[in-house]
Order: structure tokens, then sequence, then C-alpha cells
């Protein structure tokens, strides 16, 4: 995933651009670049590595003009260099493009260009829309993108410039998501809305095969197919305070923070008394009440949750449930009948392998439910009914407060589904409310000290190894606590299911190795202790995680990390905050940048 914006007004458009960038990083951050018009001469600055590198380029070697587009990037066809850095040009550098997305057929276009006599500088898929536009530009900029947009195959959400039309900015998507930011004698556009809240909350979203042509006084619409269309305009619900670090050093550590005011969000926008509530469900009861079988599909942190979820519809809905990771789900050609529900869970709502899931199951006129964060992400919109998640933006590549906020939605539907199918008794489902209404506090409450985390964290941020080992509904835990630290810290860690370690993976427990393990109060608590047992035979070196009370875990553990008390089912949501903080504090002594970490991007938009 890339972040791209644009900008034409007034203003000095490099101080727009650079700005805008910063607040789109952490789509990705391998190179960045500027094109700016500056008295009607194309000019660019680009380069390899993170954006405050082409923020001291442009103050030793300043751009004007009031018109630009601007480029973040997280790589994916070319290696990272200053070469392969966005914005690319046609051969004499009269037209400047930025490209967030893949062109799947780039390699045949680039063999018919290159015979027809154009040059490359770049290895990179994005270059050959620049010549593109050039060949097929007869002095109308708009109608040149157009044309060339019809020959991509792929995904693209693109801005163009040019000094031969020095007044206007051309912007297409297809497939990638691409935001117009409309001002007061000055207009905007980028990948998402933190670029633009520091200059307008009106917003017009563009779907697939739709373009625009901003103008500094007016922005038009217009179809692939050049017919003028109406958009409207909305306005943004996001505060500027959301997506800002605040007095935090690092995105991470204030989205973990956040966590108790998200799950808090979540009970008062989905409880109402003891009613549960989902306003933009679009499922009928009767539709619900024949689903027997629920397909949950996700990647990475949204696929834990989904497998967390998984207990919970089986337990409080006793409908069969599977969940899949969705580059696997979208090419196994799953068998998908009449009465299955798909569930796609995704923060973002960008991720190309969850969509393409989305689109295998609507293709079999399967509904889709998605339990999302960004509500206006191609996932939401092609769902057939959302849960947002409302956590507001995140920011950090890491995923927490969305992690816990997709556990807490799959909660609620799952009882609400319980309800429907008349296996939740009206008893049992107030008894199934009553500790939901707990987590933000007990949430608060292991956020209030966090010493005890920081020293672990000083003892082991050194190992080379963790494994995480957790039992039913908390071996997701275990998943996700080891994604947790390897994507931040780059140690090498792995979650294990406890009663599979036995089966070949404990020959890996060494007395240099922390083994984390999750043992809060459940009906397999005496399972996950022998499990423990185990690997204190073999000398591992045991950081628990367990209920406040627990003597007994001390007698096979090094450290114990204390939980408060809360129902098995929920103790996912607690039980992930002290990794999400041990792997925080782990990244930030080994000086590593928690918010953008090597070779990541917050959202994965190619497969
Ligand atoms: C989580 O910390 C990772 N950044 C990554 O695994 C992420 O969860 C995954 O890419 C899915 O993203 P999504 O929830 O936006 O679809």
């Amino acid at each position: 995933m890339c972040g791209i914006v644009g900008y034409i007004g007034d203003k000095l458009a490099d101080s727009v651009l650079i700005v805008g960038l910063e607040r789109l990083e952490y789509r990705g951050y391998d190179s960045a670049g500027v094109a700016v018009i500056e008295e009607g001469e194309l000019i660019y600055r680009k380069k390899k590595g993170k954006i405050k590198i082409l923020r001291e380029i442009l103050e030793k070697n300043p751009v004007g003009g009031n018109i630009g587009i601007g480029h973040t990037r997280w790589a994916t066809h070319g290696e990272v260099s200053d070469e392969n850095a966005h914005p690319h040009f046609d051969c004499n550098k009269k037209i400047a493009v930025v490209h967030n997305g893949i062109i799947e057929n780039y390699i045949e276009l680039k063999e018919e260009l290159i015979k027809k006599g154009h040059i490359f500088s770049s290895t990179t898929d994005t270059e050959v829309i620049a010549h593109l536009i050039e060949e097929n530009f007869n002095g109308d900029l708009f109608e040149a993108t157009r044309k060339t947009v019809k020959l991509l195959k792929g995904a693209f959400a693109i801005c163009v410039i040019s000094e031969k039309e020095p007044d206007k900015i051309v912007v297409a998507r297809f497939g990638s998501p691409l935001i117009v930011g409309i001002g007061k004698d000055e207009n905007f556009v980028a990948s998402d809305v933190p670029a633009l809240l520091p200059h307008t909350k009106s917003f017009v979203y563009l779907k697939d095969s739709e373009m625009a042509v901003l103008y500094k006084d007016k922005v038009l619409f217009f179809d692939f197919d050049g017919n003028k269309i109406e958009k409207k305009i909305e306005r943004a619900s996001v505060e500027i305070y959301d997506v800002d670090k605040g007095d935090y050093p690092y995105y991470m550590l204030k989205e973990i923070y956040e966590q108790p005011e998200v799950a808090e969000r979540i009970l008062n926008d989905k409880l109402k008394g003891d009613e549960i509530f989902f306003e933009n469900l679009n499922l009928s009861k009767s539709f619900l009440s024949k689903v027997k079988r629920v397909i949950i599909h996700a990647c990475g942190t949204s696929f834990h949750a989904g497998l967390v979820g998984r207990f919970f519809l089986e337990k409080f809905a006793r409908v069969y449930t599977e969940v899949d990771i969705s580059s696997e789900f979208r090419y196994r050609n799953p068998l998908l009948e009449g009465d299955t529900l798909m569930i796609a869970i995704s923060q973002s709502g960008e991720t190309a392998d969850t969509i393409a899931g989305l689109r295998e199951a609507k293709s079999k006129f399967i509904k889709v439910l998605s339990i999302v964060n960004q509500e206006k992400s191609t996932i939401a919109r092609e769902s057939d009914g959302i849960i947002p998640i409302k956590a507001g933006p995140e920011i950090g590549v890491a995923s927490t407060k969305a992690y816990t906020g997709e556990i807490l939605c799959l909660y609620l539907f799952s009882l609400y589904l319980g309800r429907i199918n008349y296996v939740v008794g009206e008893e049992e489902f107030k008894r199934y409310l009553k500790p939901l209404r707990d987590i933000p506090m007990k949430i608060r409450k292991i956020l209030s000290d966090t010493s005890f985390i920081e020293e672990l964290s000083d003892k082991y941020h050194k190992s080379k190894d963790f494994i995480f080992l957790g039992r039913g509904i908390n071996y997701p835990t275990a998943l996700e606590g080891a994604l947790k630290l390897k994507e931040i810290s780059y140690i090498h860690a792995t979650g294990y299911p406890a009663g599979e370690f036995k089966h070949g993976p404990i020959a890996l427990i060494n007395p240099n190795m922390p083994c984390v393990c999750i043992s809060p109060k459940s009906e397999i608590y005496d399972k996950m202790f022998s499990n423990i047992k185990e690997v204190a035979a073999r000398k591992g070196i045991i950081i628990s995680v367990a209920t406040e009370g627990d003597e007994k875990i001390k007698e096979v553990s090094k450290h114990v990390i204390y939980i408060p008390d809360i129902i098995e089912e929920l103790s996912p949501v607690l039980s992930i905050i002290p990794l999400q903080l041990l792997s925080y504090f782990i990244a930030t002594k080994l000086g590593l940048d928690v918010d953008k970490p090597r070779n990541l991007a917050k959202s994965v938009t190619v497969e």
C-alpha cells in the first residue's frame, strides 16, 4: 500500500504535500517524492527512505508552485531506490504521475511502449502510466488519462499533473482508495482522510471507475467513459486529534491506551439497555435465523480475532463456524451454499486478499457481513451489512485497538445471533452482557501500571527467540502476541497451541528462550498448567499471563503478569493487553520505529 496526495490552490504546494505525506506514512515508507508546477515548469524531488529525508531535501533545495502531487511508497514492483520512487514521468518529464496499487498488465504495456520508442528510467509498474498518458495526449490531459486508465488491469489510484495544463490535477480510482477534499479556492486529494484533515472536513469518496479533475475553484467528476457524474460531499466524523499522536511518542502506544474508550464506544453504540443493536447490519432476523454455517476470513491480526470469534459463534449461536486466512480462502474454491454467511474482518477495509475473498463469496450469492473500522472502505461498501468497530483511525502499523474492538463486535454479534436462534435464553444473555460492561475498567486497570512489563522488556529485549503458548480461546492470543512482537521488534516469535507443543516444537526450548504462557482462569486451566510444567521441566523461561489471585501459577513460572478476573470468553480481550505492551517496550528498548516497522505497511492493498 502507498500514500498519495495532491493539492491545487494558493498555498505553496510542497508544504501541503509533505504534511499530507507524513500523515499517510503508515501506508508505506520505503521512499517518497513530490512533483510541482512552478512558473509553468514541472519540477520534482524524490528519494529512497522515509519522508523526513524528503523533507530535508526540500528544506535544502525548496520548490515553489501552487499545484503538486506527492507519494510515499511501499514497494511492490521494483526495488527500493531513488529511481523507483514516485512520481514517475513521461519521456520528456512534462507529465508526472503518482500511483497506489498494482498494474497487473504492465509488462505487456511496457513492451508495446518500448517498441514505440519510449525510454523507461525505473523498474516500476507505475511508470507505464506516465508513458501511456504521453502516448494518448492530444492536447487534453483528462482525455489522455481517461484513455490510459481504460487500458490498465489491476488496482490503481492515480494523480496526474502536467506543465502542459498547469491548472488542473487529474485523478482516477479503481481498486485503491482515493478521496477528494473540497476547500475554499483550493482542493485536495489523498489516499486517506488523515492527510486532508488539517485543511478540510468536506470529502468526496471516489468509487471504482470514477475520475475527477481538480481545479483551484472547482472539482468535476466523471466516469471512465467520460460522462459527467454528480457526487455527494460528505462531512468527516474524524477529528484532528484522532490522527495526532498527542503526547504519546508513538501512535501504537496512544492506540493501546485508547482501548478502554474504544470498548466504551462499542458498548454505547451497540448496547441499548439489555438489547444489542447494529445500525447497518442490513441482514434480516429471518435471514440470520436460517444461517447454518459461518465462514470468517481475514488477514493477520484480524484473522486472529476471527479465531476468537469462532468460539463465540459456536458457543452462543450454535452455528458451524470456520475461519480462514483470506489469501488461502480466495484460491481454495470454497464450498459455499445458501445457508452460509461470510464474515470479513478488516481494520482498514482495503486488504486486497480480504476484498478478493469477499468478492468470491458475492460471486456465489453468499451474503457478507464485514466487521470493519474504516466505514467508507471498499470492504464496507461491498458488504451486504457492516458492524463498524468505531475504534477511530488506527495509524500504528501494529494493530491493537482494532483487534480488541473486533473481538468485542464478534462477541456482541454472536450473542445477537444466539438470541435470534433461541439458543441463548434471557437469563444467560444478561449473564454474558454483564462482564462485557466491566471490560473498559479492567483494561484501564492493566494500563494503570505497566512497570512490571517494562522490567520484563529490560530483561528480555535481547532475546533471539520467543515462544507464545495458549489453549482454547487463548490460542489466538498466543498467535497475536507473537505477531505483535515480531512485526515491531523483528525478534523471531511463534505462537503455538500449548497442547501441540510437545509434538515437536518443544525441542526448541532452551534456557535463553522466553516462553509466554497465556493461562487465565479457564475450564482448561489444568491442561494449560501441565503444558507449562512440560516447558519448565526443560528449563524454558516461563512468563505467564494469569488471573489475579492465581498463586498456583507461580510454581511453574519465572514471571507472572496478572490480569483482572474475567469470564473465560472475554479473557482474550484482557490477556492481549500485556502482550501489546511487552512488544512495544521491547521494540522501543531496541530503538526501533514502532509505528513504521521495516518492510510493512498499515494495509496490504496488493496480493
Ligand atoms: C497487524 O498488526 C498487522 N499490521 C497486519 O497483520 C494486519 O492485521 C493485516 O494486514 C490485516 O489488516 P486489516 O485488518 O486492515 O485487513
